[in-house]
């Protein structure tokens, strides 16, 4: 078993909302070097780190493999690059697959080539598709994803999986829920917080406000990656959610109620079938037990994971 401490760490994505978050919690102890080629993330999440030298920033993509020339030597590789636009690919059906499979696949063989082999992969939910077994074990199946970020991040696994069997790679895949907090460029909690920035005349909201996902606080994910990484000896699939799921609708009486707005009206989209958009899973709940079988308990339940999450972006946004 060997944990993630004293390694030279090729992390991608780390300028992202999670990577900075997880960079920032294991630079101490590790020696990082960040690929990213800033299409989402920002380096000011990092600046004092990469400024100092403590942490490298290369920026560079993923999709072209000549980006892995002369990268030196690492023991382990965190992969969160991605296209995480999940609403665009509804449209552009490309979209993810360049980024997220050429992407993750240009990177397993560079491990291949170097002799990499440990890596941890951020994958979601969304590989499952709609489903009524609720919540979800990593054992359901089969995944019939319904937007292309979610087969982008199923054919992902598979790959990683098989270079785990040829190269004796030990890959972590973590399937998250939604994940909240500080540093975040997208999703529900930012949307609604930037619409009302703009006009608290009233708040759009994108299909019916019934869907239902699970929500985990950015430092549960990140601490729950590192305690399983570190616990386990082969490549495995584990969800990382929790044991409730929030309502889009009562995201956003928690953002009108932190932003001091009461009673300003909520306009429902309505959406296909009340999604949020086409290839929105309307119902997402992880299974947990698994995590929770590992030993791991978040800090915050979903309902706390949104309200630390709408303080921490409304102190980040509203600057
Ligand atoms: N945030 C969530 O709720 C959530 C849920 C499930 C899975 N995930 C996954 O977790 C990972 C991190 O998500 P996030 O929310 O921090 O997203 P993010 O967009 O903030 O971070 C992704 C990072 O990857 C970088 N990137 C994108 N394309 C690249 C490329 N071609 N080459 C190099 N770098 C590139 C971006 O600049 C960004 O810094 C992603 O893989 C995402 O799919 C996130």
């Amino acid at each position: 078993m060997t944990t993630i401490e004293g390694k030279r760490i090729l992390f991608t994505g780390g300028c992202g909302f999670i990577g900075s978050n997880f960079v920032r919690k294991i630079h101490n102890n590790n020696e990082i070097t960040i690929m990213d080629n800033l299409s989402g993330g920002k380096e000011e999440f990092l600046s004092d780190l990469i400024s100092k030298g403590k942490v490298k920033l290369l920026k560079r993509d993923i999709r072209d493999p000549s980006s892995f020339n002369n990268m030196g030597e690492f023991d382990m590789v965190i992969h969160l690059a991605a296209d995480s636009d999940v609403r665009q690919g509804a449209i552009d059906h490309k979209f993810s697959l360049d980024t997220n499979v050429i992407g993750t696949f240009n990177l397993l063989e560079f491990m291949k080539e170097k002799g990499v082999r440990e890596m941890i992969f951020s994958s979601t939910s969304a590989v499952t598709g709609d489903t009524d077994v609720l919540p979800t074990p990593e054992t359901f199946g089969p995944c019939l994803p319904i937007s292309s970020y979610g087969a982008s991040k199923l054919a992902s696994e598979a790959f990683i999986s098989s270079y785990s069997h040829y190269h004796g790679i030990k890959a972590s895949i973590f399937r998250f829920a939604n994940v909240v907090g500080r540093n975040s460029t997208h999703g529900v909690i930012f949307d609604f917080i930037n619409k009302l920035k703009k006009n608290n005349k009233y708040l759009e909201i994108l299909g019916d406000g019934s869907q239902s996902k699970s929500y985990i606080h950015v430092d549960d994910c990140v601490d729950a990656m590192i305690h399983v990484f570190n616990r386990t000896t082969k490549t495995d699939i584990v969800n990382l959610g929790n044991s409730e799921v929030t309502s889009v609708k009562k995201i956003a009486e928690t953002v009108i109620e932190q932003m001091g707005l009461k009673g300003i009206p909520m306009k429902f989209t309505g959406g296909p079938e009340g999604r949020g958009w086409k290839g929105d899973i309307k119902h997402a709940f992880l299974s947990i037990d698994k995590m929770t079988s590992l030993g791991w308990k978040n800090r915050y339940s979903s309902d706390e994971a949104v309200n630390q999450a709408v303080k921490e972006s409304l102190k980040q946004i509203l600057k």
